[in-house]
């Protein structure tokens, strides 16, 4: 992408223009972490919010587990806990984000310095009920592939679900591997929202898969 604006917030706008360079995202977000919420908040971000509400709708609270990739601050997980989930792990790649998250006290565990992309090394596969990543399928932030690193982090029968901001959609292979998983047999698309509410300066689709079961 170009140099286009796409946000008149201008912290928001300068993470939109990251490179995906794991390096220089995390100390955009070391710098961001203090302001980050007023930042989202005054651009009425609801990413978070619709999908907690997306995942309820797919999974009961229950006793599951689930796992919060690029959880930020915790924005998810403040939200999963207003709906009755209460075993949340969280991880981020910048240590200042998942600061914030751990001092919500919605999650149990928070992990900071995790890259997504290598998230297998850190954690057992097939360990989750759920795996959420919202806000992190965007433009600057990780690739497509991610999706792959998660799917496998979640276990068989258990639901991945992920915003991906529509000019990422776009810009992107995101369909292509996505459209791999599902014809590989490796997962099925539960629920599929699109150009749905995300902030005030654009909309995003979100992804609800199933990993098959073994
Ligand atoms: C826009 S914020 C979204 C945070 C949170 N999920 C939310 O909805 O508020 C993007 C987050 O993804 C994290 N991130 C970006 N690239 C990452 C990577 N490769 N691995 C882990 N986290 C990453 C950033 O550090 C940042 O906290």
């Amino acid at each position: 992408m170009g140099d286009d604006k796409i946000s008149d917030n201008e912290a928001i706008d300068a993470a939109l223009h990251l490179d995906g360079d794991p390096d220089k995202v995390r100390e955009f977000y070391e710098d961001w972490a203090r302001s980050y919420n007023l930042d989202t908040s005054q651009s009425e971000y609801s990413g978070p919010a619709i999908a907690a509400r997306l995942l309820r709708e797919h999974q009961n609270p229950g006793d599951v587990s689930v796992l919060d990739a690029g959880c930020g601050t915790g924005l998810v997980g403040i939200e999963l806990r207003k709906l009755g989930y209460e075993r949340i792990d969280g991880f981020d790649l910048s240590p200042s984000m998942a600061e914030e998250a751990a001092a919500t006290g919605a999650y149990r565990d928070v992990h900071g310095d995790i890259d997504l992309m290598r998230a297998a090394g850190t954690f057992p596969d097939a360990a989750y009920d759920a795996v959420l990543s919202i806000g992190v399928f965007t433009l600057g932030h990780v690739p497509p592939g991610g999706l792959e690193v998660l799917l496998k982090l979640v276990r068989p029968d258990g639901l991945l679900l992920v915003s991906t901001r529509v000019q990422y959609y776009e810009q992107t292979g995101f369909q292509r591997v996505a459209d791999d998983l599902l014809a590989n047999g490796e997962a099925t698309l539960v629920r599929l929202v699109r150009d749905a509410p995300y902030n005030n300066d654009g909309d995003a689709h979100y992804w609800v898969f199933r990993r098959s079961g073994r």
